[in-house]
């Protein structure tokens, strides 16, 4: 009887109870439960999951930190848990391990809820970096004794880059133009220009446009500081209508590395002509006088301008003229830290389609200079080639540290080449051969780092800004093996 009363008064004592919620702080040593012998614990959990939430802290700045949820076996030994333990071990540059420990508040009378569905928490913490990778760790206290293995859950969570949908509230990638809208629109004018409009950011002041379907068609430069809408007209050379249009941003912050924006470019749509023909000739007799005149006014103006033109084209010889001479043959070296896809392909890119030279890149004959020898091959391609450009680095970006990871570990066994070729090609690097061999090439401004000082004797080109200068220069081919060499060579 009386036993049959008290499991009457536990169930209502139970279901008046409140539900138990969690407590959480902060608990990186053993818990005291682990000291004592437990005869019964708890048994281990049946779900673990993370994900990345942005938090609001102040307007426009968000926290991101992980969103752990775990859910309780519905078993009887849920009578015994008191707490669960999560820990995060960290592994970006440094190794990082904390530990979290949420309290129940009350006991667990039942073993699901009243509803039916298993228990279930989430904690929310654990500030979370981008291209991270976390080991996370969950067990139930009390924790099995000393000597026996304890029940635990352990899930890996890979934190996402600037692209994800909630890592790019992050503010590093802000900063890179994640929150950026451009709304890109572009238009084919006619043959020979796309008509590009796009909203620009405060981030920045420097824009590169850039129209390609295969090939590159043709790019333009916006300079502007502030968020307003910019147009500008790119000059191509090739069916535009369907091609992509590519708009790189230069903020900051990010430098040659920030995140691109595309677009397609349509045909711009056609002035509407309205009005009947009759009524057009009606307008045009009543007009005739005034349009006249302006059709004087714009004649002169035309002969105006073209004798200016003429003049200044004289003065000036500029970037097509160029692109007519047949092309010049490149050898590029660049240090193996440089970001391969975004900085050397991209400036391949700009050498082949805009600067007409032919490329030859380490990367692409890996199997002659397996072949070769590192050694022989450049010594050969030395005596091949009109020029060799240094692309010097740029500081390291973990922006794309991603996608430069996922192309270093395919070619792991690929040596870096260009301190090699500086010590190669060291005894060339003097102020009367340099010019006409040698050229270093930047995409933002860097010391010349100590070791390569003899590369400062060589012209240097910071890009996009000496886009021009740098192609003109590319064509003035001069053969230095008839110039006699330096002895003096500085470290080498
Ligand atoms: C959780 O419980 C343990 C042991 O009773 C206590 O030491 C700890 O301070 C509690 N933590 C929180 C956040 O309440
Ligand atoms: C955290 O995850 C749990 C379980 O998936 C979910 O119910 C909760 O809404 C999430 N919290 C936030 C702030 O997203
Ligand atoms: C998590 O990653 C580590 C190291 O990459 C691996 O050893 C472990 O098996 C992974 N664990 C899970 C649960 O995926
Ligand atoms: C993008 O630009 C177009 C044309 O200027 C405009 O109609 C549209 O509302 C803009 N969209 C956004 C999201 O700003
Ligand atoms: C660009 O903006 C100009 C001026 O606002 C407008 O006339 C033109 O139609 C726009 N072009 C495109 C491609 O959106
Ligand atoms: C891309 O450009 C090339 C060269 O101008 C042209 O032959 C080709 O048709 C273009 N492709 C598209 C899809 O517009």
């Amino acid at each position: 009887m009386s036993i049959v009363l008290l499991s009457l008064a536990a169930l209502c004592w139970g279901v008046a109870s409140p539900e138990p919620t969690i407590q959480c702080g902060s608990e990186n040593g053993p818990s005291p439960e682990w000291k004592v012998q437990h005869t019964l614990t708890p048994g281990d959990l049946r779900d673990l999951r993370v994900e990345p939430v942005k938090i609001h802290v102040v307007p426009d700045e968000y926290s991101l930190l992980m969103n752990i949820s775990w859910m309780l076996r519905a078993d009887a030994s849920i009578r015994l848990l008191k707490a669960t333990k999560i820990c995060v071990t960290s592994k970006s540059s440094f190794q990082s391990y904390t530990c979290m420990r949420c309290n129940y508040t009350e006991a667990f009378h039942w073993q699901t809820r009243p509803s039916g569905a298993k228990w279930t928490f989430s904690y929310i913490g654990f500030p979370v970096e981008l291209n991270t990778v976390y080991f996370i760790g969950a067990h139930n206290i009390p924790t099995a004794n000393m000597n026996e293995d304890g029940p635990s859950l352990s899930v890996n969570f890979t934190s996402p880059g600037c692209l994800d949908h909630i890592m790019k509230y992050k503010k590093k990638c802000i900063e890179a133009g994640s929150l950026w809208d451009p709304n890109i629109t572009a238009c084919k004018k006619n043959e020979k220009s796309v008509e590009v409009n796009f909203t620009t950011s405060p981030l920045g002041d420097r824009y590169m446009a850039l129209v390609q379907n295969n090939t590159v068609l043709g790019f333009s430069t916006v300079w502007e500081s502030k968020l307003t809408r910019t147009s500008v007209v790119v000059p191509v050379s090739g069916e535009s209508e369907g091609a992509v249009i590519q708009l790189t941003p230069y903020f900051r912050t990010c430098g040659h590395d920030c995140i691109r924006r595309k677009g397609t470019v349509v045909l711009c749509p056609k002035p509407d002509s309205h009005s009947p023909l009759d009524n057009n000739r009606k307008v045009l007799g009543s007009w005739l006088p005034v349009l006249l005149l302006a059709l004087l006014v714009a004649m002169w103006v035309l002969v105006v301008g073209i004798c200016l033109l003429r003049r200044h084209e004289r003065v000036k010889t500029s970037f097509p003229a160029a692109t007519l001479l047949p092309p010049t043959k490149v050898l590029l070296v660049y240090p193996s830290e440089i970001c391969f896809q975004h900085t050397v392909c991209y400036f391949t890119e700009f050498l082949q389609n805009q600067c007409r030279s032919e490329v030859i890149l380490e990367k692409w004959q890996k199997k002659k200079i397996a072949e070769m020898g590192p050694v022989q091959w450049l010594t050969t391609q030395k005596k091949a080639v009109d020029k060799v450009i240094f692309l010097l680095s740029n500081d390291v970006n973990t922006m794309c540290d991603a996608c430069c990871k996922s192309e270093s570990t395919s070619s792991e066994n690929s040596q870096d080449l260009f301190p090699l070729a500086f010590n190669l090609f060291c005894s060339d690097l003097t102020s009367s051969t340099c010019p006409h061999k040698y050229m270093v090439v930047y995409f933002r401004e860097t010391e010349t780092k100590e070791d390569y000082n003899a590369l400062n004797v060589c012209p240097k080109y910071c890009l996009m800004k000496d886009a021009t200068v740098f192609c003109k220069e590319l064509h003035i081919k001069q053969h230095v093996s008839a110039r006699k060499k330096s002895q003096a060579c500085h470290n080498c």
